[in-house]
């Protein structure tokens, strides 16, 4: 119940006083201790919020017959063991910690003899005495304090970078379908909120749980000993306060709530509209929508004044509970200083005490709400760091066994037993055996049906059919981003899923429409995933190689920095054409034996399409290709022509073969409109 009240009576003052929240004027009275929280980052108390809100919409753990309760727990001792993996970082932060609290525990103490000595003995000599062991006491405590703080810190820090690794090589590793369904913002917000909310609160609360414990058990002991009617009556107003603080802190909890989400609604709105600027201003809606704007603001205004009045009730029912109390003690105490019982600075000394036990039995309510803050945040986290992709990532970086996937993948080549291939050739033939797809993000829907074609190694074959036909799903299957529904997709005869991973991205390179280019140099975007095992003077000239085949050689040498020079954000300091062609040099450094054009050209204009398009024809000379393209000369040329329409195979054969037959393929023809 105690408990129950601190934490109302902290989260409620968080709320209420944004910004003035510090730990010092908690107890609404004066202190002589120093109140420190290490750790806490700034955001902290809006989080702390966010999560009581919805801890509140899940209604509390106790309510929810143990479910939450067990798997918080669960998840609690897992974020325990990551810290208790930092345990010589702990075991001195908990040694600086006993020699603090000590010092801290002496600090009343000393107070009431300097008293003493001034009031009853009278003694200047005494006087200084106490007050230099106070000083030094002081100093002590502070400086055990701060080594305490900063070994915590570590752990924190510590614990965090560990955490952001694992989650982010375990996201990395999830199959193409994982980032259909999880925004990307979700994703970077797990990355970087959640993991800082996981170790802020660890570390913090570990701290903060340490101390105020052997602060308590210190102080309750000392003070039950040395006066315990007075300890008594320190109790007294505990459970009408208790009482108090429920009521109000529902009623309270409400309308934060309510402010809450109204200025949710606002943001929402508000991001709406500037992601829809043209429109706004071709209705010429701006006005309007300030209009709604500021409408919503003083919606936000009326809850907050409201809030602001509930303020009132929360400073009576928080702080001048604790006052009373105070007063109380005064009150008996003084009694006792009058009978002889108590000498003033004993007095003072016993205030002193109450105002550190009220606060140390403060934060371990706190503590509570902070776990659980971590505990959720750790939930999502988990989940993603637990989660086995569907399909099995690279095995070079690869920490999962192979039979952590869920889909029966080898986790070594296994064509080199099973035929002559050694690990380094691939024939470069393609067969699709009546493979269908559904993509996990839409289940309903059924994108290619029964495909079922052949290519043979050193083809060239192109694929056509109107957007939406199921033509870029084909090169997904091939580049395994998804596993086929149904049927199977071979490679030199052999399933695509008993390769290993790395050795399909070695072979089988992709160009895709919009070219992904990274803020780094051109050098290390044209070697992007050539890994780190070829040699510096062997990495550069098949970068040159490359850069030549894909007729990027000119425009970078001409640049000031050559391969050096920086490609900017997304590439940005490149023009399309020019992105492009760093792309397809980026497919051609590995000399791959199958490649898989996606519309390269046609998100360019037509002078920049000239250049990638003769970087295309260029890079074609060797290998099996499959080509997408909206170019008809392209198209023409390709030995095989795959026709298809709703994600079924209508046609198949040469240019020649299919305008004769005078199917789909010759009708896209007559259209003479460009086949995408
Ligand atoms: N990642 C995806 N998740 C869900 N549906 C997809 C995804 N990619 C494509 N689709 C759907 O699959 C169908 C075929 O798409 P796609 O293969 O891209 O066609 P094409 O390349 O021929 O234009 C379309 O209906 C498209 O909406
Ligand atoms: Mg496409």
């Amino acid at each position: 119940m105690l408990a129950e009240f601190l934490a109302a009576r902290r989260y409620l003052k968080q709320r209420s006083q944004p910004g003035q929240g510090d730990a010092n004027s908690s107890d609404g009275g004066y202190s002589l201790i120093p109140q420190e929280e290490v750790g806490q980052s700034p955001g902290s108390c809006s989080n702390l919020e966010e999560e009581e809100v919805d801890a509140d919409k899940e209604g509390s753990p106790k309510e929810e017959g143990g479910v939450t309760l067990s798997s918080h727990k669960r998840i609690l001792w897992r974020l325990f063991g990551l810290a208790m993996q930092e345990w010589s970082y702990l075991a001195l932060g908990l040694v600086f910690l006993v020699a603090a609290s000590i010092s801290q525990a002496l600090l009343p103490r000393l107070t009431g003899d300097v008293i003493n000595s001034i009031v009853i003995d009278k003694s200047e000599e005494d006087m200084e005495e106490a007050l230099r062991s106070l000083t030094l006491f002081s100093l002590l405590c502070a400086l055990f304090s701060g080594l305490r703080g900063t070994c915590f810190l570590v752990v924190n820090t510590k614990m965090n970078i560990r955490i952001r690794k694992d989650l982010y090589q375990s996201m990395l590793k999830q199959e193409i379908g994982f980032f259909d369904q999880n925004k990307v913002g979700d994703l970077t917000s797990r990355l970087s909120s959640d993991t800082n909310k996981m170790s802020d609160q660890i570390g913090l609360n570990l701290n903060v749980c340490l101390r105020s414990v052997v602060q308590s058990i210190g102080l309750l002991a000392y003070m039950l000993l040395s006066q315990w009617r007075l300890t008594l009556v320190t109790f007294i107003a505990v459970p009408l306060v208790s009482l108090l603080s429920k009521v109000y802190g529902h009623y309270y909890h409400l309308l934060a709530k309510a402010v809450q989400d109204q200025q949710a609604r606002c943001n929402a709105d508000a991001e709406e509209v500037i992601g829809s600027m043209r429109t706004v201003r071709s209705f010429g809606c701006e006005e309007e929508e300030v209009r709604r704007y500021e409408q919503e603001l003083q919606e936000i205004l009326r809850l907050g004044i409201k809030q602001a009045s509930a303020y009132t009730g929360y400073m009576f029912c928080f702080t001048g509970a604790p006052l009373l109390v105070t007063v109380a003690v005064l009150y008996f105490g003084g009694h006792m200083v009058f009978t002889h019982l108590l000498q003033p600075g004993d007095l003072v000394a016993f205030v002193f005490y109450q105002q550190s036990l009220s606060q140390a039995i403060n934060s371990i309510g706190d503590v509570y709400a902070g776990l659980m803050q971590a505990a959720g945040a750790a939930d999502k986290v988990f989940d993603i760091i637990d989660r086995r992709p569907a399909t099995c990532p690279p095995s070079s970086s690869c920490s999962f066994s192979s039979a952590s996937c869920s889909s029966p993948t080898h986790s070594s080549l296994l064509l080199s037993s099973s035929s002559e291939l050694s690990k380094e050739q691939l024939q470069g033939s393609i067969t699709f055996q009546e493979v269908s797809l559904v993509y996990p993000s839409r289940p309903d829907a059924l994108v290619l049906d029964r495909v079922s074609f052949h290519i043979d190694p050193g083809q060239v074959v192109a694929l056509v059919g109107s957007s939406g036909s199921g033509k870029s799903s084909c090169i997904s299957l091939i580049e395994r981003f998804y596993e086929p529904t149904g049927g199977e997709v071979l490679l030199d005869g052999l399933s695509l899923s008993s390769y290993d991973n790395s050795f399909l991205r070695r072979h089988i390179s992709l160009v895709g429409q919009e070219p992904v280019l990274y803020a780094r140099s051109l050098l290390e975007n044209i070697a992007y995933g050539l890994g780190r095992e070829v040699e510096e003077a062997e990495l550069r000239r098949r970068v040159t190689l490359a850069a030549r085949q894909a007729c990027a050689d000119e425009f970078i040498m001409r640049m000031e920095d050559g391969f050096s020079t920086h490609a900017g954000e997304r590439g940005s300091h490149l023009s399309g054409g020019q992105k492009q062609r760093i792309a397809i040099a980026r497919a051609l450094v590995r000399n791959p034996s199958i490649l898989l054009l996606d519309e390269a050209t046609s998100a360019l204009d037509t002078a920049s399409e000239a250049q990638v398009q003769k970087a295309i024809d260029e890079s074609m000379k060797g290998r099996t290709v499959l080509v997408i393209a909206h170019r008809l000369s392209t198209i023409q040329r390709a030995d095989k022509i795959i026709v298809l329409s709703n994600g079924l195979v209508v046609e198949q054969g040469t240019h020649k073969e299919l305008l004769e037959a005078g199917g789909a393929y010759a009708e896209l023809v007559s259209k003479q409109v460009s086949i995408d």
